[in-house]
């Protein structure tokens, strides 16, 4: 499912293969990538050679938009009720459910990787939907037609859309917490297709990629779902990803 690039890559590779995603979906994994380029050099590269947009739209601890052209995920126990700063396992989700007009390519900086733990899963949407039309045909019927509303905060931005949308092109939206669960029937199914994802998580359908320091990792955010397994860590920021959102 995922790609990985070696250092041996060259730059017309690079390119190609970040473009790719925007149409075929899919993870990249590039090794030592922050040899290559540092956090500015890799956004310089997007955006010149990938023909990438940047995307600044992040919600802060305080869930307002704040634009900023990374986003620092890292360990910080006095903060670690939020997923952003906690060691705990991250679920299977997207990080850009609740924009209508989401940036589809996500870019990860792996700053500093954790000694144990802390490895990323990924779950491609077409594997999904193929899970789901075998195990779960009424779910995944549901999941492509009732509507949902995802929303961070309370400001501007929210999305209404089938959590699994099939036109123009498959796409998923999907962040448990944030999708409004007030009527039952869609809390219903949330629960369910959450439960689906946990079980799916014990099986070769979702992959787990192990990230060093140094190394980029690259996807399409709405083609596949990503989460990322607990890790152990002593002394605040012993994990350190840097991300940031790009438009197609
Ligand atoms: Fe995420």
């Amino acid at each position: 499912m995922s790609k990985i690039l070696t250092p041996a890559y060259d730059l017309a590779e690079l390119s190609s293969e970040i473009k790719a995603l925007g149409k075929d979906g899919g993870v990249l994994l590039i090794r030592k990538g922050m040899d290559l380029f540092d956090k500015e050099g890799w956004a310089k590269f997007l955006a010149e050679n990938c023909g990438l947009k940047l995307d600044t739209r992040q919600y802060n601890l305080a869930e307002k938009i704040e634009h900023s052209r990374w986003w620092e995920i890292s360990y910080q126990p006095d903060k670690s009720t939020v997923y952003a700063h906690s060691n705990t396992r991250h679920p299977l989700h997207n990080d850009n459910s609740w924009f209508s007009d989401p940036a589809e390519i996500n870019f990860f900086v792996i700053e500093k990787q954790a000694l144990s733990g802390g490895e990323q899963s990924i779950y491609a949407l077409d594997r999904l939907m193929s899970d789901l039309a075998d195990d779960e045909p009424a779910l995944l019927a549901d999941l492509t037609s009732v509507e949902v509303t995802i929303q961070k905060g309370a400001g501007e931005y929210f999305n209404k859309t089938p959590i699994i949308k099939l036109r123009p092109e498959p796409n998923i939206f999907w962040n448990y917490y944030r999708t409004d669960k007030s009527d039952p029937a869609v809390k219903a199914m949330c629960e369910a297709f959450f439960a689906y994802l946990e079980k799916r998580e014990k099986t070769s359908s979702v992959e787990f990629i192990h990230c060093d320091s140094g190394d980029c990792l690259c996807f399409h955010d709405q083609k596949v779902l990503h989460g990322r397994t607990a890790f152990t860590a002593t002394k605040p920021f012993e994990r350190i990803l840097f991300q940031s959102m790009w438009k197609i």
